[in-house]
């Protein structure tokens, strides 16, 4: 048992998790911390244990960060660069110089090992807010990544600096399906 936060029944994990748009600009994330985040990536599960994931991890000060921030969009732009940490995440999508898919479910592995990444953040008193805004390409160029890699998605991770909004989700009757 656990004390209820967030919707009945759901681990305070999952219950207390949101997506902040501030982040604390003098927080910063240990190696240690660093290698657990990346460590619950790596122990998601994946279609036939294939693992069609890679990050590129930026830390706030440090080189890869600043690199990240350049192809920020104006919207994450004002609030991404906060995070302690940005974390593009790389879906592993053909196998190399073909159009064959490497996996049929690297972006469902990929966002798998995110979220397992997430509530590894959530575990050590951090927040995440996944997001789209950004130039891939324009990362995908910076960073020298081959075709049958895609940047997908980024993290910014870090201590929240604002209150959780309040969150609004579809029912739970909306969610199964109609006559099952
Ligand atoms: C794949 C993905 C893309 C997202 N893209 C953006 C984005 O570009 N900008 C943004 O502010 N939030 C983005 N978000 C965050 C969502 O808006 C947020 O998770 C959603 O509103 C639910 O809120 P919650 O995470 O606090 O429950 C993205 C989330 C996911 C999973």
């Amino acid at each position: 048992m656990h004390d209820e936060v967030g919707p009945p029944g759901l681990h305070p994990l999952l219950g207390s998790r949101w997506s902040p748009t501030a982040f604390d600009g003098t927080h910063e994330v240990s190696d240690r911390d660093t290698g657990s985040l990346l460590e619950a990536a790596r122990w998601a599960p994946s279609a036939g244990n294939s693992q069609p994931w890679a990050f590129i991890v930026g830390r706030r000060g440090e080189e890869t960060h600043r690199r990240l921030v350049r192809h920020l969009a104006g919207s994450s732009a004002r609030w991404a660069p906060t995070a302690s940490l940005l974390v593009a995440n790389l879906s592993h999508r053909h196998v190399e110089d073909t159009d064959w898919d490497y996996s049929e479910f690297s972006l469902y592995d990929l966002g798998q090992a995110v979220a397992h990444m997430t509530l590894q953040a959530q575990a050590l008193g951090l927040a995440v807010r996944q997001f789209r805004a950004f130039d891939r390409e324009g990362v995908a160029a910076e960073f020298a990544i081959p075709g049958h890699w895609q940047v997908t998605t980024t993290s910014a991770i870090g201590r929240a600096a604002d209150e959780d909004p309040g969150r609004a989700r579809r029912t739970l009757q909306d969610l199964v399906w109609p006559g099952t």
